[in-house]
Parts: structure tokens; sequence; C-alpha cells
């Protein structure tokens, strides 16, 4: 019987943070815990996705096998054959997807994608500094990636490669998420069902619950969210931090001058982040706690340095209680286990490439497989 397929992936990186900590991955591992009867779990790094922007590659290779790592220590059952780990380029039929559908997707709607238009702005931006220490020629923006250009279109591949029903991402993703419901549509009107169209994102919210919405704010600037790309990294606390840093970072988070804590997205942003922050790193502890909960106990305190002193230390208390699990967890399970995963993968991610390499005119029906 075929089952229907939930698929999602966190970039390989170093520096993992809360944000795609308890935005992405610990909801896929507790919906993988959930949903691993009725469907297949397809939980993927995408390790070529990871140097859309410039990284250092001397520190890749480690960084992708930690990304597995830190699955595991967030409590994904390795065990578990309906659940698979594996890497997106040891899948190669990613690549080649990718190159095909390219040529089904215009150059105006990847450029209007706001992601890309954001981190080209910021990518053109740490270019040009560059550019006047290093003494290099022509303009900035020549130097942007055209990875970066086509990063929703490997996005797309990862996806309709699976036949992917549900895809759990952050709202900063969807707009991926459409361009690939419209590329797959496109493709499936131009050569009959090639592809499985994935649930509108509405449906996917309904599906996945409220953590779905959940975005982890800058701790600086909590109007934006907490991400990998902040310059400064003092607003955003990584997975390994030391404690006391991250207790330190919490300590210097921005507030507000009205003194008295409510949960206000709109009007303080800050309490309400540390709130959120406070209630996910209690629910990690083993608390059955919600974040009404945690608003109904601190909602009208005025002594925000009590508040942020609790935050800060439960926070910490978090990291160690995460480093210590992420240190015991064995390699050698990691790897027997993504190698298993990526075989099964490359059997079917190959399929699906067969079948659009035939409707595109490139194999014919008879060929070998
Ligand atoms: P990445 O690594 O940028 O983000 C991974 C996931 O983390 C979510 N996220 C956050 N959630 C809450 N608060 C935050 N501050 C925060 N920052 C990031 C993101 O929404 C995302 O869900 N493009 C994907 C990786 C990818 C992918 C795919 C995902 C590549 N191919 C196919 C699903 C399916 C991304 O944003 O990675």
């Amino acid at each position: 019987m075929i089952r229907p397929v939930i698929l999602t992936g966190v970039r390989a990186n170093n520096d993992i943070h809360i944000g795609n900590y308890f935005g992405a991955i610990l909801p896929i591992v507790d919906m993988a815990k959930k949903h691993a009867d009725e469907y297949d779990i397809n939980l993927f790094i995408p390790d070529l996705h990871s140097f859309t922007t410039p990284i250092d590659h001397s520190q890749l290779y480690g960084s992708i096998m930690n990304n597995a790592r830190v699955y595991a220590a967030a409590g994904l059952p390795l065990d578990d054959e309906s659940i698979y780990l594996y890497r997106q380029s040891y899948v190669s039929a990613h690549s080649e997807l990718t190159v095909i559908l390219n040529n089904f997707v215009g150059f105006g709607e990847m450029e209007r994608m706001t992601q890309f238009k954001d981190k080209s702005r910021k990518a053109s931006r740490a270019l040009t500094q560059g550019d006047a220490a290093e003494g290099t020629d022509g303009p900035a923006r020549d130097r942007v990636s055209v990875g970066l250009f086509d990063y929703p279109v490997l996005m797309a591949a990862d996806i309709l490669l699976y036949n992917s029903t549900y895809v759990p991402v952050g709202d900063d993703q969807t707009q991926h998420l459409e361009i690939t419901r419209d590329i797959a549509e496109r493709m499936n009107r131009k050569f009959g069902n090639l592809f499985v169209v994935p649930k509108p994102v509405s449906e996917q919210h309904q599906f996945f619950g409220n953590e779905q919405g959940l975005r982890i704010k800058d701790l600086i600037n909590p109007a934006k969210k907490m991400s990998k790309s902040d310059e400064s990294g003092k607003g955003v606390i990584f997975l390994n931090d030391e404690p006391q840093a991250a207790y330190k970072k919490v300590m210097s988070a921005t507030t507000d001058s009205l003194a008295r804590i409510n949960y206000d997205k709109e009007n303080q942003p800050g309490i309400a982040n540390l709130l959120e922050i406070l209630a996910l790193v209690r629910q990690d502890a083993g608390l059955d706690i919600t974040l009404a909960d945690i608003v109904d106990e601190f909602s009208g305190r005025e002594r925000y340095g009590d508040f942020k002193k609790i935050v800060a230390s439960e926070v910490a208390d978090f990291l160690s209680r995460f480093q210590s699990r992420l240190a015991k967890i064995d390699d050698v399970a990691i790897l027997a286990k993504l190698a298993s995963s990526e075989a099964a993968m490359n059997i079917i991610a190959n399929e699906t490439l067969r079948r659009v390499q035939i409707a595109v005119g490139l194999r014919k029906d008879e060929d070998e497989a």
C-alpha cells in the first residue's frame, strides 16, 4: 500500500538555533513519532542548499553530520522503518530534476521570491564590504549566486520527487511551497499526471496545528525572526552556545517601556517572544504546560528583570540538557540510518525522475530503467 508522505528539511549548518529547533526540528520529530504508523516520514538534510550563500566549506561535512545528530538528540527514533533520514546530495535525482524543472519556471517568478530578494540584498551588501577590504572589482550583485536564485526550484524537486503530501515548514517558506504547487500543477497540465501536488498551505496548517505558525523572534530585534544569517549573533541562541553565554543573551533581550508583562505580540513583541521561549523550554523539560499557562503565570508582573532571569536560567538549563543528549549520540547508528534511508530514497526518487524524463522526451517508455 502506498502511504502518504510527510517531508521536511533543515539546512546543514553548524549554527542551528532555537528557532529552527523549536520551530521545525522538534515539531517534525513529534509529528514523526505521532504519524509514522500512517505516513512515510522523509526527514532530510538539504546540504546542496547550504552554500547558496557563502560558507566555510571546510566545515560543511561536519555540519551535515551535526545536523543528523541534532535530529537524533531531539528524539527522532532511528529504528523506525517508516522514518527516513537522508542527505539531499546523496540522492542525485534532486540535482537532475532541478535542471529539468528550471526550464519550466520563469525568471520573473524566481525574482519575485521574497527570500531571494532579502538574501540577495544581504549577500550583495556583504560582498560590497568584502570588496572594499580585498580590493576586488565587479558589481557585487553579479556575485549573488545563481544557486540562491534557483533555491526554490531545488526545493520543489526535493518535495516532488517523493510525492509528498505534507511539508511542515515555517511561514517564511510559504512562498516556496506555493511555487512548488504551481510548478507541479503546471507540469501536470502539460504532461499529464506527473506529480502529486502537496496540500495547500492552509490545509497544512490545519493538519499540523499551531506549531506551524511558530516563529521565534530575534532577541535584540523582536520584529524579525531569529535567523542564522543574523550578522552579530547577539539576538540568536544557537544550540551550541555555552549555557552561560545564552543566559547573557536573554538578559540583554530587547523588551519595551510598558513595564507590565502581557502576551501582546503587536505592542510587546520582545516580552511575547520570551513568554513563548519559556513555554518551549519548560515543555522540553517534560512539563505538561502550554503557552496559556505561562501567560497566566506571568501576566501583570512588573519586574522585567526578574522575569528575564527566570527565562535566562531555564534557557541555559535547556542548553545543558540538550548538549549532554547530543554528546551521547552514537555516530555508527547515525551513519547506518543515513545509508539505509539513502538506498531507499534513491529508488523512489529515480522512479519519479524517470517519469519526468519520459514526459519531457529524454527517455522512451520502453527503455531500460
Ligand atoms: P532553513 O534551514 O532555513 O529553515 C528550516 C526550518 O526552520 C524554520 N525556521 C524557523 N521556525 C521558527 N522560528 C524561527 N526563527 C525559524 N527560522 C527558521 C523554517 O521555516 C524552516 O521550516 N528552505 C528550507 C529547507 C528546505 C526544505 C526543502 C524544507 C530545502 N528543501 C524541502 C522543506 C521541504 C529552509 O528554510 O531551511
